[in-house]
């Protein structure tokens, strides 16, 4: 089976919060998404709300065909919030303030007594749960033992390594995590970081069955659509002076 693609438009948010305007609409960026085969839409409701707000949460769960993940961090504010919004799946991440990017995965040993209780809410509103961690076996473990229904590994090590530097140790730990969350029975998707160059080594990897991806996509959108926006708007301006 093909690995899955989950799109995360966050991105789009930060564009449009940026001027505090109406454009770009997540929600027209979803549908595209949705349109051009992604399999998975992604946002994340930071506890700042500097990109996605429930608005958009609401609007995407109400327009989309496909799954709707929403990331937020295990905190009694998030769950007041993402709970009525019904996703199909929260997953659970760190979150500070002054970080640019979610910045490593949780730290499930430490969090287990307060995730599983977590965990439990999430079920009694039908709503699966998946939790960001590192590729570490200890991990694996304990989310399988709090009752998490998937693991989301943080490819964050291996994208973020200068040219140069071997990343077959840390692919290692990516597949030895891997192997470990399916025999265990957890949905296994990883992300962070991926982008055409490096996504290959990850989906190669038999177990994991989806990807999420948001920066690279974004990035790559604003440049390769660049040359019709400015053509359009050439056309409109000409339009007006004819
Ligand atoms: N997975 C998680 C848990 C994330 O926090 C993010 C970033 O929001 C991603 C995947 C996507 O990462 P990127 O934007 O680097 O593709």
């Amino acid at each position: 089976m093909t690995t899955h693609l989950g799109v995360n438009i966050d991105h789009v948010a930060t564009l449009r919060q940026v001027r505090s305007a109406r454009e770009p609409e997540p929600v027209a960026a979803a549908l595209l998404a949705q349109s051009a085969g992604a399999h998975g839409i992604t946002v994340h409701l930071r506890g700042d709300r500097r990109h996605i707000q429930e608005r958009d949460v609401r609007l995407l769960r109400e327009v989309l065909a496909i799954p709707l993940n929403v990331e937020c961090a295990a905190s009694p504010e998030a769950m007041k919030s993402v709970v009525p919004l019904k996703p199909n799946w929260v997953t659970f991440v760190p979150e500070t303030r002054e970080e640019l990017t979610t910045q490593g995965g949780l730290d499930v040993v430490f969090l287990q007594a307060h995730l599983r209780t977590v965990i439990r809410e999430l079920r009694t509103s039908d709503i699966r749960v998946s939790l960001f961690i590192d590729p570490q076996l200890e991990q694996v473990k304990m989310a399988s033992r709090i009752e998490a229904d998937a693991v989301e590994f943080n490819t964050g090590v291996y994208a973020d390594l200068p040219p140069g530097n071997d990343p077959g140790p840390e692919l290692d730990r990516l597949r030895e995590s891997a192997r470990l969350a399916a025999r265990l029975g957890l949905r296994v998707l990883a992300g962070h970081g991926l982008n055409l160059q490096n996504v290959a080594s990850v989906a190669a990897i038999p177990e994991v069955q989806e990807l999420n991806i948001g920066h690279s996509i974004v990035g790559r959108a604003v440049l390769v659509g660049l040359e019709r926006a400015v053509q359009e708007m050439l056309a409109a301006i000409a339009e007006a002076g004819a």
